[in-house]
C-alpha cells in the first residue's frame, strides 16, 4: 500500500514537474497482434471541382502556356502530386457536377461550347479540359478516376452514355465517338457517383425522392467492376443515411457524407491565417466531430447493411474560412496554416480509424480551393501544410488497420478540455507506423508506446511542426511549415518514447 503510495506520488511528481516544463505524459498502446481492416488507399483521395483555380492555373494551363507543362498539366504539380501518392481524384464537382453537360467537353477544343460556371463566380468556363484531359491526367499521376455524374439536370441517358462512352471495349456509338476523339481502349474508371448534394445544389431533394432517382439511375449505369455511390447526406442528416439505407442500400456500393469544418458558423467563418488560440481551440473542437459524424451514420448503416458491404464516403471534407481578402468570393481560395496540418492529420486519424465503414475520402478541394494542398499563382507553386501530413501519412494507404488506446493528458482552454492527442496506426510490410497529433499549441507530450505482439529493433520519426499557430507557407518566401527528422524519439529499455512537439503532426515507424 505504502509502496503504491510512494510510486503514485512519483509519477505525479514527474507528471506535475513535466507540465511546468511544458511537457505532459501520455501512454499509447498498440494491438499490433490485433490486426483491424485494411485502410483504403482512397482514403488518401482528393476532390478537383471546376471552381475557382482548381483547375484551370491549378492543374491545367494548356498545351501553349509559358508555365512549364505535360500536355498542359503544370509541371510542378505532376511532380508533386506524384510525389504525394494521390490515389483518387474526384471530378467535375460538386455543385458543378450537377450543371456539367459531358459532351460539351469532348472533341476539338475549338468546338466545344463555353458555359457559365452558374455556381462559382458565374465566370465562362471554356470546357477545355473535358472527359479526355481529365482521365489522361489521372493517368498521368498514377491515381484513380472517380466521375460525380449530373443528376440535378442531367438524364439518365445522359449518364448510361457517359459510362459507356469512358468504360465500354464493345461497338456503339459512344465508344466510336471516344475513338474519333483519339482514345481507342476505355479508361478504367471504378467510381462513380449519382449526383452531388442532391439535398442541396444537386437539386433540392427529399431522400424518399433522391432514393428513387438513386435506383433509377443505378439500373441503366453498367460497367465492369463499377462502384456506384449514392449521394449522402449533409453533415448530422442522420434521417438521409436512414431513408437511403432502408430504401435503396441493395443498389449501392457506398453512400457519402459531406462535413466541413468552419471554425464559427457559415456566416462567420473567419480569417484562414489571423486568428488567436481561441479560434484554434475552437477548429479543433469543430473538426473532432467527424469522428462522431462517422459514428453515427455507420451505425444507422449498421442496421440494413450488418456485413458493412457498403461504404462510408467522406468524399468532402476540410476547413471551410473566408475567401482571401481581394480574391473572388466565388472561388473560395484560402491559405492554410499549421492549423491546417492538425486539422488534416485529425479527420485522417478517424478514417483510418473506421477503416472497417470508411472506404473513401476526398479533402475539398486538390488545388487552390478550400484546404488545398497545392496553391499555384503564375509559375509559382506552394506545398501547404495539409500537402506534407498526406505526405507522411501515405504510408498507411493499403495498410491493415492497428487499434489503438491513447492515454493522453487533456488541452484545456479557459474551462474547455479536449484530448490532446489524437492518433492511428497501420502495418504494412512488416513495419508499423503510427500517425499522431498534438492539438496543443502550448505544450508538447511525452509518449511512451507499449507495442503488443511485436518484436521491436528499430524507430524513426518525422513531423510537421511549425514556430507559431498560424505559421503559413506563402510564394516566393522560405517555407515556414514543413517536413523534418523527428528527433526525439528512441528505444530506451525496449520501449519506444517520443516527444510530440507542441502544435503537431507526427510519424513514428517501428521495425
Ligand atoms: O467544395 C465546394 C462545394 O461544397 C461543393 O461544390 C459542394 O458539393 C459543397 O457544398
Amino acid at each position: 500500500m505504502k509502496k503504491n503510495c510512494l510510486v503514485r506520488s512519483l509519477f505525479l511528481l514527474l507528471l506535475l514537474g513535466s507540465s511546468l516544463f511544458g511537457m505532459a505524459q501520455s501512454a499509447i498502446v498498440i494491438h499490433a497482434d490485433q490486426p483491424g481492416a485494411k485502410i483504403d488507399k482512397a482514403i488518401y483521395g482528393h476532390f478537383a471541382e471546376h471552381l475557382g483555380h482548381c483547375i484551370y492555373g491549378g492543374i491545367y494551363v494548356g498545351e501553349n502556356s509559358d508555365i512549364p507543362n505535360i500536355k498542359g498539366f503544370r509541371s510542378d504539380v505532376v511532380g508533386a502530386l506524384k510525389d504525394l501518392s494521390v490515389p483518387l481524384i474526384r471530378w467535375p464537382g460538386g455543385c458543378f457536377a450537377d450543371t456539367y453537360h459531358w459532351k460539351d467537353g469532348i472533341g476539338p477544343k475549338s468546338e466545344r461550347p463555353s458555359i457559365i460556371n452558374v455556381h462559382w463566380g458565374g465566370v465562362t468556363e471554356n470546357n477545355s479540359f473535358g472527359t479526355h484531359e481529365f482521365l489522361d491526367f489521372c493517368e498521368l499521376i498514377g491515381a484513380d478516376a472517380y466521375v460525380n455524374l449530373n443528376v440535378g439536370s442531367g438524364t439518365v441517358r445522359e449518364a448510361a452514355e457517359w459510362v459507356e462512352y469512358v468504360t465500354s471495349s464493345n461497338e456503339s456509338p459512344m465508344t466510336a465517338l471516344r475513338k474519333k476523339n483519339g482514345r481507342e481502349k476505355p479508361w478504367n474508371v471504378k467510381y462513380w457517383a449519382v449526383g452531388n448534394e442532391t439535398w442541396g445544389c444537386g437539386g433540392n431533394m427529399r431522400p424518399e425522392y433522391y432514393a428513387d432517382i438513386f435506383r433509377q439511375y443505378s439500373t441503366f449505369l453498367r460497367a465492369p467492376g463499377m462502384y456506384k455511390i449514392a449521394s449522402g447526406a449533409n453533415t448530422e442528416d442522420y434521417k438521409w443515411t436512414e431513408v437511403m439505407m432502408r430504401e435503396a442500400a441493395w443498389m449501392m456500393n457506398g453512400i457519402s457524407i459531406h462535413y466541413y469544418t468552419v471554425p464559427f458558423s457559415w456566416q462567420k467563418k473567419g480569417s484562414a491565417t489571423d486568428f488567436d488560440e481561441a479560434v484554434w481551440f475552437n477548429t479543433m473542437q469543430k473538426t473532432l466531430k467527424m469522428d462522431t459524424l462517422v459514428t453515427k451514420h455507420s451505425a444507422i448503416m449498421d442496421q440494413y447493411d450488418p456485413k458493412k458491404k457498403v461504404g462510408l464516403l467522406v468524399d468532402e471534407w476540410g476547413c471551410w474560412y473566408d475567401v482571401e481578402p481581394g480574391t473572388n468570393p466565388g472561388f473560395l481560395y484560402q491559405q492554410s496554416t499549421m492549423r491546417d496540418a492538425l486539422v488534416a492529420g485529425i479527420n485522417l486519424n478517424i478514417f483510418n480509424n473506421h477503416a472497417d465503414r470508411v472506404r473513401m475520402s476526398n479533402i475539398a478541394q486538390m488545388i487552390n480551393v478550400l484546404q488545398s494542398v497545392i496553391l499555384t499563382k503564375d509559375k509559382e507553386m506552394v506545398l501547404t501544410p495539409t500537402y506534407y501530413v498526406f505526405k507522411l501519412y501515405k504510408v498507411h494507404q493499403d495498410a491493415t488497420l492497428l487499434p489503438l488506446e491513447i492515454k493522453c493528458r487533456q488541452y484545456t482552454l479557459g474551462s474547455q478540455a479536449l484530448d490532446a492527442v489524437s492518433g492511428s496506426a497501420s502495418i504494412k510490410d512488416g513495419v508499423v507506423s503510427i500517425t499522431l497529433c498534438n492539438l496543443d499549441p502550448n505544450k508538447s507530450q511525452q509518449i511512451s508506446f507499449d507495442l503488443r505482439g511485436f518484436k521491436l529493433s528499430k524507430v524513426s520519426g518525422k513531423v510537421v511542426t511549425s514556430e507559431k499557430i498560424n505559421s503559413y507557407n506563402d510564394f516566393g518566401k522560405k517555407e515556414m511549415v514543413t517536413l523534418s527528422e523527428l528527433k526525439n524519439v528512441k528505444i530506451s529499455n525496449g520501449q519506444v518514447e517520443a516527444q510530440l512537439p507542441s502544435k503537431s503532426v507526427v510519424l513514428i515507424q517501428l521495425q
